[in-house]
């Protein structure tokens, strides 16, 4: 671990006891993290630990995610007894987030409904039928509607069951690089489940779900978990104490593939609509905004000036672009935590530097720059070594040299105007 010097008064942070990696362990139960897998940006006990030595215990602080995930910090802030928001443009992400939140009461396991006759034209034109045979898709459909109408905490135990059937029984369409899922390229691909076979893998997955929602134990924080993006944060002026986060990294994971099967149970199709996919920072799509004005700082401009200047094919055109609508979007990001944040707030985040090519992405550098520019001091900055990236996964990327990355935690204080 190395520690930079230090710019603003931060005795108050050096008395507290030390705070080691952020990283999940290899398997993770505790807060309910194993309940669905997701990218998640550092691990549940760190999250409580990190929340509860930078609001002092104050269960009065107000506590912001504004890309929460599955719900880590959410979930933390509530255990600690604080008010939280958590933003994530990803619905899916949101409803995991929910389960993991704001299931609270005891529910019922929802029965397999009656059996329906979707008509084929309409199981055909679902995003759903990219894995699933006409009639697979027709019974899934048969569950999903049979949601409505029933409580909030029975529709999304139900939906996250679906999100686990329908993600164990795709496994197949995973390729290497985890973030990538293919569609069956004909009809022999697709998967025909009975009806039968369909209801008690989803009657199985909500007992499984109902069994560990009661056994977990709950805080006193309120949770407000809202779909919507980092960039216009549906937040009041001056309103937060403390932002824990880790945005996405500059290592172009596609949220919205990586989700694919379960944006489709939401009825989302994102390999036909781009939509969805385009809004996610980090997107592999470029924006029809793309060339939008923004401020970037010095060294946010050296990196899109090494990323043009690169010799490999497409550097100075569409890899350009994709840094360029990143560092876009991750200054919007800053100029929102900064506008929400109460003067002498707190914002800790965790990234992870990367490559493209062989040419460093120095992310915890650039969010330095991009929050001082804005008025925050760092407090600490930690390093970690990262042993295994998405690049190393990554057969083409592993062609080039690069020295080992590290993931950081870096921690500011917002100044006094
Ligand atoms: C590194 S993950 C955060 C993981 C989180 N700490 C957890 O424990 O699950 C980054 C998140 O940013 C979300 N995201 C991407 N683009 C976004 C945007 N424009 N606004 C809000 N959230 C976004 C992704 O959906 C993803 O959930």
């Amino acid at each position: 671990m190395v520690q930079l010097p230090l710019p603003v008064s931060s005795d108050d942070f050096l008395d507290r006891p030390r705070i080691l990696s952020p990283k999940r362990p290899p398997v993770e139960t505790a807060g309910l993290a194993d309940i669905f897998p997701y990218y998640a940006g550092f691990a549940f006990d760190w999250a409580c630990k990190q929340l509860h030595a930078q609001s002092n215990g104050d269960p009065e602080k107000v506590v912001l995610d504004p890309w929460n995930g599955s719900g880590t910090t959410t979930l933390a802030a509530q255990s600690d007894g604080h008010p939280s928001f958590g933003i994530d443009r990803n619905p899916v992400a949101n409803l995991v987030a929910q389960l993991r939140c704001q299931v609270r009461v005891t529910g019922n396991v929802l029965l397999p409904p009656r059996r329906s006759r979707t008509s084929g034209k309409k199981a055909a034109q679902d995003a759903l039928s990219n894995w699933f045979s006409l009639a697979s898709v027709a019974r899934i459909r048969d569950w999903t509607r049979s949601f409505q109408g029933e409580s909030l905490e029975a529709r999304i135990v139900g939906t996250v069951s679906i999100f686990r059937v329908v993600r164990s029984v795709t496994e197949r369409f995973e390729g290497s690089n985890p973030t990538w899922v293919k569609r069956a390229k004909s009809d022999d691909e697709l998967l025909d489940i009975s009806p039968d076979d369909l209801d008690s893998l989803i009657l199985a997955e909500q007992e499984d779900l109902w069994g560990r929602l009661m056994s977990a134990p709950r805080g006193a924080g309120r949770t407000s978990i809202v779909t919507a993006s980092s960039d216009r944060l549906p937040i009041a002026d001056d309103s937060v104490d403390l932002i824990l986060t880790s945005p996405p990294y500059l290592t172009r994971i596609d949220y919205g593939v990586a989700y694919c099967r379960e944006l489709a149970v939401l009825g989302i199709d994102v390999l036909s609509n781009r939509d969805l996919r385009a809004d996610l920072m980090g997107t592999t799509l470029i924006r029809g905004d793309a060339a939008s004005q923004f401020k970037p700082g010095k060294i946010a401009c050296d990196l899109m000036h090494r990323v043009s200047s690169h010799s490999s094919k497409a550097s100075g055109g569409y890899y350009l672009k994709q840094t360029r609508q990143y560092l876009r979007d991750l200054s919007a990001g800053f100029d929102e935590m900064t506008r929400v944040v109460k003067p002498g707030g707190t914002l800790c985040m965790v990234v992870q530097d990367s490559y493209y090519k062989d040419e460093p992405v120095p992310l915890a550098d650039i969010c330095i720059d991009e929050a001082e520019v804005r008025g925050w001091g760092l407090v600490l900055n930690e390093q970690f070594p990262v042993k295994r990236t998405l690049t190393t996964l990554n057969k083409s990327a592993r062609e080039y040299k690069k020295a080992q990355v590290s993931e950081s935690v870096i921690t500011f204080s917002l100044r006094s105007a």
